[in-house]
């Protein structure tokens, strides 16, 4: 029991107002819980509410695709340059280092592989899981306009169920199936009714024509997938332009882990989303740091 000798009764209570909690570095997320919100600011960063994701789930759907062959020897390197991490629970426990820092946002759906049907998820962690892993987000994929969109949809508002009572937020990933068009006008409605449906971030892709509208249109923040590997001066093209037009984010994956010089890769894609650089200006980075 604590010394109860001496017992001070506070006298400093000062003369200001106290200060409130009020304002929340992200988009719609300032009526959320303090769990939510501490979870959201280790993924995007309270200084300037950005992030760069580095997503390497691949495997859960189509094994070791090239530069995933071995996460102990391309990825791990990588963490300390990334803000948070995109993986699976399989690669989380076996081969990621716990005292990482970074956060944790864990792949959350899966099912089938590229040999069938990839629409066709289901749920594929518990929340009791994703509290052990202390998951700083959960990721579930939608398939708007996909035979399995209701399928795909209720995996998402089960997940924000189960997240919103253990105070873990939902990163929805919009996902493009082969028959659907990658247009703006696709994205507004993909990414809109992920926030409606009560994803606390969206991850999208990039679309040349309207971006600004995806973004405008979507109350909560909005991340990029990096897509199919592009040479890496389009790619920071990519992201810049995304970044400009009201993204929040990347969440890249291929255009690191693939790219020759995966750690020069990610130091420019940092600099283009947190230092506002300019393609060439982070294409020169690159250039320097590949040497
Ligand atoms: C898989 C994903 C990937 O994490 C995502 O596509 C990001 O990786 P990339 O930059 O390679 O597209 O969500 O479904």
């Amino acid at each position: 029991m604590a010394d109860l000798d001496d017992l001070r009764e506070g006298t400093s209570f000062g003369s200001a107002p106290v200060k409130t909690t009020e304002g929340f570095h992200l988009k719609g997320l300032g009526g959320q819980d303090w769990g939510m919100k501490a979870r959201l600011s280790r993924v995007f960063d309270p200084a300037d509410g950005k992030t760069v994701m580095l997503a390497f789930d691949h495997g859960y759907f189509q094994g070791p695709t090239s530069g995933l062959e071995r996460l102990d020897e391309s990825i791990v390197p990588l963490i300390p340059q990334a803000d948070a991490l995109m993986l699976t629970r399989g690669a989380l426990r076996t081969t990621i280092p716990a005292n990482n820092g970074k956060g944790i946002v864990l792949r959350a759906s899966g099912g089938p592989s590229i040999l069938n049907d990839l629409s066709n998820e289901e749920i594929a962690v518990s929340i009791d899981d994703a509290v052990r892993l202390d998951a700083a987000a959960l990721a579930v994929q939608v398939f708007v306009g996909s035979e399995n969109e209701t399928k795909s949809v209720k995996n998402l508002t089960t997940l924000v169920d189960q997240g919103q009572s253990a105070g873990i937020p939902v990163l929805a990933v919009t996902a493009v199936g082969k028959e659907m068009a990658r247009d703006a006008r696709y994205f507004r409605l993909a990414t809109r009714m992920s926030a409606e449906l009560g994803a606390a971030f969206v991850k999208t892709y990039y679309v040349e024509e309207g971006f600004e509208t995806v973004t405008a249109a979507c109350p909560v923040p909005i991340i990029i997938a990096g897509g199919k590997k592009v040479e890496e001066k389009e790619a920071l093209r990519v992201a810049y332009r995304a970044m400009q037009e009201g993204a929040a984010g990347v969440d890249m994956g291929r255009n690191v882990f693939q790219s020759k010089h995966p750690a020069a890769m990610l130091s420019a894609v940092r600099t283009v989303v947190h230092n506002n650089h300019t393609p060439d200006q982070a294409f020169e980075l690159f250039q320097e740091l590949s040497h």
